[in-house]
């Protein structure tokens, strides 16, 4: 493990039983408390991002907004939010996707994304998958090009990696 996931990882809380019983919640708010590891976080996305030639920053709703937005400023990069449906005022791209009871939908403002752009998701958590799945369908619906996925982290045991195979269409995950 390097220095910088030694540090990511000690500042991320488990939460044992949040929000219901049984699930051990990955708290990255003492991570955002620290300025020098909220700064290395930044500045690995926004590394991971230009070494795979990104034009713009997709960040996902809620807590991706929190990492997207200052990686696509270190990067130089334009911020593109995907939000829970019914939010974004302009004409919408929508896309459904599963959760463990039901289905949710998200939406990309179709302006936003071109078949000029490519395209890094960035996301706290890769847990089931669903959620970045359904957001490079987005991209792919709006005719850009997926230049990857980068989270913080990615829970590997729920195996959310072999749901992005196809969307990602061999481009990256990267999970630091
Ligand atoms: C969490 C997390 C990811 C997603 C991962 O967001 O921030 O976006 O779930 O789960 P998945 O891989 O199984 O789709 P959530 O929907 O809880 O929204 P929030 O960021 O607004 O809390």
């Amino acid at each position: 493990m390097t220095d910088i996931q030694e540090l990511l990882l000690s500042r991320i809380r488990d939460v044992p039983d949040h929000p219901k019983p049984g699930v051990v919640f990955k708290d990255i708010t003492p991570l955002l408390a620290d300025p020098a590891a909220f700064a290395a976080l930044t500045e690995a996305l926004a590394e991971i991002s230009l070494r795979h030639g990104a034009t713009r920053v997709v960040g996902l709703e809620a807590r991706g907004f929190i990492l997207a937005a200052p990686v696509a400023i270190r990067a130089g990069l334009g911020f593109v939010p995907v939000r829970k449906a019914g939010k974004l005022p302009g004409a919408t791209l929508r896309q459904a996707y599963d959760l463990e009871y039901g289905t949710a939908e998200i939406e990309v403002h179709a302006e936003d994304l071109t078949p000029e752009d490519r395209v890094m998701v960035i996301d706290d958590v890769l847990a089931t998958g669903g959620t970045a799945a359904a957001s490079l369908e987005l991209v792919r619906r709006a005719g850009a090009q997926v230049a990857g996925v980068a989270v913080l982290m990615e829970l590997g045991f729920l195996d959310g990696r072999a749901k992005l195979t196809q969307e990602l269409g061999g481009a990256p995950l990267e999970a630091l």
